[in-house]
């Protein structure tokens, strides 16, 4: 059924590529954002290019009211919700905003869906919430223990939703353990563009590739893997934003809780991805081997089957064309 979606958070990076998959899939969209990590920009090109209006709501993901009443003047019958502080350093530094933040607008969501009588919900939780994990890939049951205070944030909520659809059957709720996003909307219209210094490879290396920076920082060669930098599963952010469509419309006939990973299944190191761009831009990405980042782990990758056999989604893009896709959408 066509479900109409409020996205908490929408305007980000991958809100505003869920808004295009949910549009592309027949449904509609409206977004609340707060616009503390995100400009409007991309979900005009969004507009634009499916030519389909979005209703915009700038406001926070705290404000019980302010949800309810955009569920109910927008008749919206299912949630998305994205909206978090998200940069895993910061949250070491400033635990409180981390914990109250994200943790608020979660709770304020879901008090709002209550209020207002609807019931599904798809939460944006991270591959971040199995801690340094013992073996990969990583399966959904293997042991979770975040290690700061962002991924305990995703661990807190993923336990929220799931006591909330214990406590009553209409909850329909679904966690999405997301991998490492990367790459862009084939148009190149809407581009991963972080406020201030990216915190991630991706948009390092982009930012190198396009001249504002002189080279990578490569944190550590030394790790164990098979040339010592770190293996994460980079998963085109179109995939990912499928898998939001594919969990959404799973609710109708899902029972509870559910958690899925959303990842490639497929490790690729940090030099590796630079050798991708590399390939994709025809340029050489210059580099330099530092010491590892404070809280890094060696590796990180998806067991995506149950999400491919239970709903019915499978990864169609690999990392080749999310290192052309980033590199066009600069
Ligand atoms: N890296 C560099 N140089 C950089 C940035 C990153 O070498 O300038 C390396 C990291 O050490 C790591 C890999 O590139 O080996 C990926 O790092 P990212 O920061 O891009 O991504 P992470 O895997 O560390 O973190 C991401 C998200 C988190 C999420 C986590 C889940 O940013 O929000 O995945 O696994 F929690």
């Amino acid at each position: 059924m066509s479900e109409t979606v409020l996205v908490t958070g929408g305007a980000g990076y991958i809100g505003s590529h869920t808004a295009m998959a949910l549009i592309t899939a027949g449904h509609k969209v409206v977004v609340v954002d707060n616009f503390v990590n995100a400009k409007p920009d991309a979900l005009s090109v969004v507009a634009e290019l499916t030519g389909v209006e979005i209703p915009i709501i700038d406001g926070d993901a705290r404000d019980v009211e302010l949800l309810t009443s955009v569920i109910e003047d927008h008749g919206v019958t299912a949630v998305i919700h994205m909206a978090a502080l998200k940069a895993v350093g910061e949250s070491v530094e400033m635990p409180l905003e981390y914990y109250g933040n994200n943790l608020e607008t979660a709770i304020a969501t879901l008090q709002a869906m209550r209020d207002a009588g609807i019931y599904k919900f798809v939460f944006s939780s991270s591959a971040t919430v199995y801690g340094d994990p013992e073996s990969c890939p990583i399966p959904e049951d293997a042991s979770i223990g975040a290690t700061n205070p962002y991924g305990m944030t995703k661990e807190m909520i993923e336990v929220i939703i799931r006591d909330l659809a214990a406590s009553d059957d209409r909850w329909k709720v679904t966690a999405l353990r997301y991998f490492n996003p990367v790459g862009a909307h084939e148009s190149g219209k809407i581009s991963e563009a972080p406020l201030g210094k990216p915190n991630n490879l991706m948009p390092m290396i982009m930012e190198v590739a396009t001249g504002k920076r002189e080279k990578v920082m490569v944190f550590g060669d030394d790790w164990p893997t098979a040339d010592g930098t770190g293996v994460r599963d980079y998963i085109h952010i179109m995939d990912l934003v499928e898998g939001h469509v594919a969990a959404l419309e799973h609710l109708d006939v899902q029972e509870g809780y559910e958690v899925y990973n959303l990842g490639q299944g497929e490790g690729v190191s940090v030099l590796e991805l630079i050798r991708g761009v590399e390939e994709a831009t025809g340029m050489q990405i210059p580099y330099e081997v530092t010491g590892r980042r404070a809280g890094d782990i060696a590796e990180c990758v998806a067991d995506p089957s149950k999400a491919n056999s239970v709903l019915g989604w499978k990864t169609t893009r690999d990392i080749a064309q999310a290192c052309r896709d980033a590199w066009n959408s600069q």
